[in-house]
């Protein structure tokens, strides 16, 4: 049975000057998660925000916190996310060299257990560790920024991905240029959670709604 779509806008494009509004905003706009881009300014060239920041907005949504850390050695965090706030826990299989350990203590935390997957790195990875898996996230940009073009090479990849599941219950979700043009086509590929920036935070808080419904449609 074809899983339901989620939406999960990306906070990177909203105004981070009202972050709190923003997220309420997109909660009343029906996005079903809350996409955090962590970035550390050392795994991808910007840096972003901690678990103050996390923390401080959480009250502005009962939306699920869906947390994407792009950053090294991501061990060190997860406690600090998990109690901010976070519900579930992406982590980049490029920079966990335990990775089957990272998985168990992002679970131990009480959170959905996810990794990331660059453009250049292949599926094979995810073999040995399916068993420790709430969400594949397959990157369709190189990470770090939004409003970057939708990298076409990586519609195989989530049909890999797809394949590779095979019936158990983990999400595919994708993440980078996710548009009403390219939506379509990873969700054919196998995709089920979609991260937006851009195509959800413009035209102001009163498009948001119409800029999420035209990803699902
Ligand atoms: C990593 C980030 C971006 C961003 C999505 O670079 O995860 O992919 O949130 O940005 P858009 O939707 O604007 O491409
Ligand atoms: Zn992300």
């Amino acid at each position: 049975m074809d899983k339901p779509i989620i939406i999960a806008p990306s906070i990177l494009a909203s105004d981070f000057g009202r972050l709190a509004e923003e997220i309420s905003a997109i909660d009343r706009a029906g996005a079903e998660w809350v996409h955090l881009d962590v970035m550390d300014g050392h795994f991808v060239p910007n840096l972003t925000f901690g678990p103050p920041i996390v923390k401080s907005v959480r009250a502005a949504s009962q939306r699920f916190f869906d947390a994407h850390l792009m950053v090294s050695n991501p061990d060190r965090l997860l406690a600090d996310y998990a109690s901010a706030g976070a519900e579930g826990i992406t982590v980049h299989i490029e920079a966990c060299p335990h990775l089957d350990r990272t998985l168990s203590a992002i679970r131990e935390l009480g959170c959905r257990a996810g990794v990331a997957l660059n453009p250049h790195t292949p599926v094979d990875g995810l073999a040995h560790i399916l068993d420790r898996l709430d969400m594949v996230l397959v990157m369709t940009v190189n990470p770090g920024f939004g409003g970057q073009s939708f990298i076409e090479a990586m519609l195989p990849k989530i049909a890999a991905v797809r394949e590779l599941i095979g019936g158990r219950a983990i999400d595919i979700q994708v993440d980078g240029g996710i548009t009403p043009a390219t939506a379509g086509q990873v969700i054919a590929a196998g995709a089920n959670v979609l991260v937006a920036g851009s195509a959800v935070f413009r035209g102001g808080a009163d498009s948001y709604q119409a800029n999420i419904d035209a990803l699902r449609s």
